[in-house]
């Protein structure tokens, strides 16, 4: 138990986030028209080296004359290990006006690599006299991001959001795997001769929402690579909201809906959790720390997850 009262994350809804690549601007204006909380205008892996210099271009002009509405509005930079990510921050920051809210910084290894990209756009904004301070989110996406996650969530007070990149991660930690999220089909056990799966994933989406609710965080799910695949979408964007995470990736304008759906708390969810606050006022008008609803034991620890479902609501509904 600690005396630390754990801080709180940005309040904002999270729900999707919306990909597109920075060089499509095709797809610009039907991202500002869609329904995810978060946009997402990518620099980095889904436009070719060829085009990075147009793609910061066309991104900046998108932020400047489309209507983006109350979305949160994040530029994707290319990760610290390439010649671009320098000119990324510093033409999106110097050129693209107070509308940007927020940078995410890919491929993210260390507390360092955040720093680093935190000092140019500390001073980006002081020499810009920018207003609204830039967040940052990052993505773990890596065994060494994985590694020091913790360090990672704690390394600015710019950190909004993270995310789990599950195509790089994979690569990077060696699995046998070309899926972005979602079953693997070798990760079973075996009851009685009949194949279970397990889920691969888990492990460091856990692992992440430790670390982001630590230091106030967002811990968001990352992508689902196969789009035709609605079930499983859903059944990902679930065992993530289960774990805490807030919200998940979009590559493909079909999963707005699927995780708006997901990771609104339902009118269900939403009316037991008040009845179990309910409850627990009654409980505690008799002097009593617990009681029983529908047959099972709601204690004080109760009040705090029913909390988190009529919060996350009201959070949503008000936004
Ligand atoms: N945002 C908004 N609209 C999108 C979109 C996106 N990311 N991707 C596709 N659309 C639009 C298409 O323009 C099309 O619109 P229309 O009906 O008006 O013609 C409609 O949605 C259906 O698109 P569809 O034909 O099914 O897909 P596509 O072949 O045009 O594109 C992808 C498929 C995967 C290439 C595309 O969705 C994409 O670029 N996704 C984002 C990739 C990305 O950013 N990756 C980096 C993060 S992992
Ligand atoms: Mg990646």
């Amino acid at each position: 138990m600690s005396f630390r009262l754990q801080p709180s994350p940005i309040v904002r809804p999270n729900r999707c986030q919306l990909f597109g690549p920075g060089s499509n601007t095709k797809l610009h204006p039907k991202m500002a028209a869609s329904a995810a909380d978060v946009i997402n205008l990518d620099l980095e892996d889904s436009v070719a080296p060829s085009d990075k210099e147009t793609a910061r271009a066309l991104v900046i002009q998108a932020i400047n004359t489309l209507d983006w509405g109350t979305k949160t509005l994040s530029v994707r930079i290319n990760g610290l290990d390439t010649p671009y990510w320098y000119r990324d921050v510093v033409d999106v920051m110097e050129q693209a006006g107070d509308r940007l809210d927020q940078i995410m910084i890919p491929k993210v290894g260390c507390a360092a690599d955040v720093y680093a990209v935190d000092a140019l756009v500390t001073a980006i904004e002081s020499a810009k006299g920018r207003k609204k301070p830039v967040t940052f989110e990052v993505i773990i996406e890596s065994a060494a991001g994985i590694a020091h996650v913790e360090d990672i969530a704690a390394s600015s007070p710019r950190m909004a959001a993270m995310s789990l990149g599950a195509a790089d991660f994979a690569a990077s930690m060696g699995m046998q795997t070309t899926g972005i999220g979602g079953t693997q089909e070798n990760y079973y056990m075996l009851r009685d001769g009949a194949k279970h799966w397990s889920d691969p994933w888990h492990w460091a989406q856990a692992a992440i929402v430790a670390a982001c609710r630590t230091h106030g965080v967002l811990p968001v799910d990352g992508p689902f690579g196969d789009f035709s695949d609605d079930e499983g979408y859903i059944a990902q964007a679930k065992r993530s909201a289960t774990l805490g995470m807030v919200g998940k990736w979009a590559i493909h304008p079909k999963q707005i809906a699927l995780a708006n759906q997901v990771f609104t708390p339902s009118v269900e969810a939403v009316s037991e959790a008040r009845e179990i606050l309910a409850a627990m006022e009654l409980a505690k008008e008799k002097g009593e720390g617990a009681t029983v609803y529908k047959g099972r034991l709601v204690d004080i620890a109760s009040i705090k997850q029913a909390e988190v479902i009529v919060k996350q609501s009201e959070m949503i509904a008000g936004s």
